[in-house]
């Protein structure tokens, strides 16, 4: 298949609007999208990037109006929510509606719903004819893509068209919110903070870890994710080494004493959210054994830097 790149909006949405599967940036990261009433596009998605049947896709609208057709109900937290963060870095779980596809939502009740602000984002999706479902834009359990060059290097041959944009200015995927259950509960932590979510929702919870054999809220939280070739090391600043290997590199905000083959010094913790995934892809591209990571507050996206941290595989 050949993957045309292209910087029009409108002409992406025609291969949506045409069945086939394309990517495209957000404010967060890149996704890869398909029309969620065209079942046999949704699957190729799945196809394109070898992810597991049983993990739902975000679906994707440029009005916040659209909610109302996809979910069953909009519980006044939701609502709260929507008012004070949409369109924004945030996904809200509701319960669907019985039109939607379970090809989209991998047969789960609920439905996650995003509004996306990047004006080349909404541009896109106003072209499309339906809402468009779509999950990061990347190899399944690679980092996810944040500019168009990654996503060539991952999928191309795979998809119709890229929606070339610029490098996704957050750099970590969306805060995932389940308002389906009363009171709501932080299911992935992201650019939108427990503490700004709970200036608007006092009551909000943050979903435990499923224990061993149990189903997380998420399905996709389940899956070793993020992962770059080399090791991932999370370490406190006090133990950044001072005697690193040589196939070593770092990134965080302290500034190390020893010498790393590649060093990703970080002004401020949006820097190192915004920096993170490249900072993995540049380090495969050059053979990196291992890259040490400084462990950042567990505030503001310091808790999403922490999650992704974890998730390629940096604490077992
Ligand atoms: O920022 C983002 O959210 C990006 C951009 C492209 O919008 N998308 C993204 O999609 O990160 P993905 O598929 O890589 O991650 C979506 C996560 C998965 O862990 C999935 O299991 C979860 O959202 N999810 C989707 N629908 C859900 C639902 N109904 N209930 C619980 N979790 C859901
Ligand atoms: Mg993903």
């Amino acid at each position: 298949m050949q993957t045309l790149i292209t910087d029009s909006p409108a002409e992406a949405a025609g291969f949506i609007n045409r069945g086939e599967i394309v990517a495209f940036p957000t404010e967060t990261v890149y996704g890869l999208g398909a029309d969620i009433t065209n079942e046999s596009a949704v699957r190729m998605i799945f196809k394109a990037k070898g992810r597991p049947q049983d993990n739902p896709l975000i679906i994707h609208i440029h009005d916040p109006e659209q909610v109302s057709d996809i979910a069953e109900t909009i519980p006044a937290a939701a609502q709260t929510l929507m008012t004070c963060f949409f369109p924004g870095p945030l996904t809200l779980v509701l319960k669907k509606k019985t039109g939607i596809s379970s090809a989209v939502t991998a047969g789960l009740a609920t439905v996650g719903i995003r509004c996306p602000e990047n004006p080349v984002t909404r541009a896109f999706l106003r072209c499309c004819a339906h809402p468009v479902a779509a999950p990061s834009a990347n190899i399944s359990g690679k980092p996810s893509s944040t500019d168009w060059r990654t996503v060539y290097h991952d999928l191309h041959g795979k998809i119709s068209c890229i929606l070339k944009g610029k490098e996704s200015s957050i750099g970590l995927e969306s805060t995932i919110v389940d308002c389906s259950t009363d009171p709501p509960a932080l299911l992935r932590a992201g650019a939108i903070s427990l503490e700004q979510l709970r200036s608007a929702l006092p009551d909000i919870m943050v979903a435990s870890a499923p224990a061993h054999d149990e189903q997380p809220r998420s399905p996709g939280l389940k899956y070793l994710h993020y992962s770059p070739s080399a090791a991932v090391i999370v370490v406190d600043p006090e133990d950044i080494p001072e005697m690193p290997d040589s196939g070593s590199a770092y990134i965080g905000l302290t500034p190390p004493q020893g010498h790393f083959r590649k060093t990703c010094l970080c002004s401020d913790i949006e820097t190192y959210a915004f920096r993170l995934f490249r900072f993995f892809r540049e380090c495969d591209r050059d053979n990196i054994a291992t890259i040490y990571c400084e462990r950042p507050p567990q505030s503001g996206i310091g808790r999403a830097i922490r999650d992704r941290l974890k998730r390629a595989g940096g604490e077992h």
